[in-house]
């Protein structure tokens, strides 16, 4: 690859990928940019390349897997790879979630309204309490009873206001000029609070299940240890930041995803009944166990899962830095370039998924007989993508996100159960449903109706 380029990015300190070519040429750019990454692109998100200038900051920053970089976030990678991306190791919670998501059901028909069936707009706050319970199933090996018999539990409540503190103040400091590089201003202090507040109540729920742990040691066999028994046994240290972070992007990405679901089936009665059969014929009763021969069986869902999430995506993109001069797409990018690659726009462009704002999972089965029976006339084939870097709702390569397995595991069995008892409704508007704060999340009440599915 030549680095001799007569195109120079406008901007030397960011390289906006989508706005350096026309949108027809996008595609091709952004698989530049990910192929490049095995050569010449660090695996590093951008968010990392904050200016850690204050030592609180750069403490922080550097515990977290999502801020680390180089041999740091290389070895701990390596570390927790085999435990988290390992898909056998899902299988081992399918009781356990199963149980959270009953109790998720019973609460959806103790808090549903009696005449209109519908939930309260704080529904949203449900969800969470949802997501937090799930990834807590992992994270720390126990339920925390958020959503039933310990409700108020003060520890999980100051967890949630964070984590959307978090969220808001991280957009507010990046996303408008401001003095806070320099100065800790208010808005900085606050948010160094609400770093403060998260990392002690996830310490503290992380102590807690790593002390029982060593205390009671198992004597199951290796392969039916849990996640956290498997990061116990590489060493504390990596046990604590790994469950930590469970926790930590746990709770407002799944939850984002699951509500974007909901709303696509809720609006396209005829794919939430297709959905319906597929789920009656794993769950025969309302609560059938899940088991892994009958997990296989569930392409539709799948599919109904990915086509959500490229309409309502989580993220508006992905990131990169350049580790080295290089050239993409006939541009000259210098060193330490972060890349943004914003691809929301390219998922409703029909010139890259035909029929783009419809929501259509057939696009991603693989069998052409279902693909044709939603496609009417048209070829399957001609719903499929332009190409598959139009579309990377987990990241690429090797920093993709590394709780993929476990949220998919966690929207297939929620999904599934919610499907199997509910006929699900929203009756209102779903422009602006979402709002950016850096991840999107839910932007008006969620008030979905909930009926109950007779069989
Ligand atoms: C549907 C929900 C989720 C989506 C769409 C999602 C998406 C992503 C994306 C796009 C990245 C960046 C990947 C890249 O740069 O290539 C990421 C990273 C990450 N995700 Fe997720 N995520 C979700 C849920 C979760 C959950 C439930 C967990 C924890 C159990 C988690 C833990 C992480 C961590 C720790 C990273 C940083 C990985 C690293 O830097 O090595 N995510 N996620």
């Amino acid at each position: 690859m030549s680095l001799w380029c007569p195109k120079i990015p406008p901007t030397s300190s960011e390289f906006f990928a989508w706005k350096e070519c026309g949108p027809s040429d996008q595609a091709q750019m952004y698989y530049d940019i990910i192929e490049a990454s095995c050569e010449s692109i660090s695996f590093r998100a951008s968010k990392a390349s904050l200016p850690p200038k204050l030592s609180y900051q750069r403490n922080f920053y550097e515990l977290h897997i999502y801020f680390r970089q180089g041999e740091t976030w290389g070895s701990f990678r390596s570390a927790v790879n085999p435990v988290m991306m390992q898909p056998k190791t899902v299988r081992l919670y399918y009781q356990k979630m199963s149980q959270v998501n009953k109790e998720f059901i019973k609460r959806i028909r103790d808090i549903r309204d009696g005449e209109s069936y519908e939930v309260p707009a704080s529904f949203e706050e449900e969800i969470n309490r949802w997501t937090l319970e799930s990834v807590s199933v992992v994270a720390l090996d126990k339920q925390l009873g958020l959503i039933s018999e310990n409700r108020d539990n003060s520890k999980a409540k100051k967890l949630f206001n964070s984590l959307t503190q978090f969220l808001r103040l991280t957009a507010e400091l990046e996303m408008k000029p401001s003095l806070w590089r320099w100065v800790a201003t208010p808005n900085y202090k606050k948010l160094i609070r609400t770093l403060d507040d998260i990392q002690e109540v996830t310490i503290g729920y992380v102590n807690e299940a790593l002390d029982r742990l060593e205390s009671q040691p198992s004597d199951k066999p290796e392969h039916e240890k849990s996640v956290l028994e498997k990061l116990l046994k590489i060493d504390r240290r990596v046990a604590t930041v790994m469950a930590m972070d469970m926790l930590m992007a746990g709770v407002d990405t799944t939850s984002t995803t699951f509500t974007g679901v909901l709303l696509c089936l809720a609006k396209n009665p005829d794919k939430q009944a297709k959905l319906r059969e597929e789920v009656l014929r794993i769950l025969p009763q309302k609560d059938s166990e899940f088991t892994e021969a009958s997990m296989k069986q569930v392409s539709y869902l799948w599919a109904c899962i990915k086509e959500a999430l490229r309409l309502y995506p989580l993220a508006s993109g992905n990131a990169r830095v350049t580790k080295s001069d290089t050239v993409l797409s006939g541009y000259r990018v210098p060193k330490e370039t972060p890349i943004l690659m914003l691809s929301h726009g390219l998922h409703t462009d029909d010139k890259h998924y035909p029929r783009g704002s419809e929501f259509l999972p057939e696009r991603w089965l693989r069998q052409s007989k279902e693909a044709n029976a939603a496609g009417g006339a048209e070829c399957p084939h001609s719903l499929k993508a332009s190409s598959p870097f139009v579309y990377l709702p987990f990241g690429f390569g090797s920093r993709m996100c590394v709780g993929k397995r476990i949220v998919e595991m966690e929207l297939e069995l929620g999904i599934a159960r919610l499907i199997r008892n509910f006929h699900v409704e929203f009756n209102y508007p779903t422009k602006n449903a979402f709002k950016s704060l850096l991840i999107n999340v839910p932007n008006i009440p969620l008030k979905f109706k909930f009926t109950d599915v007779e069989q």
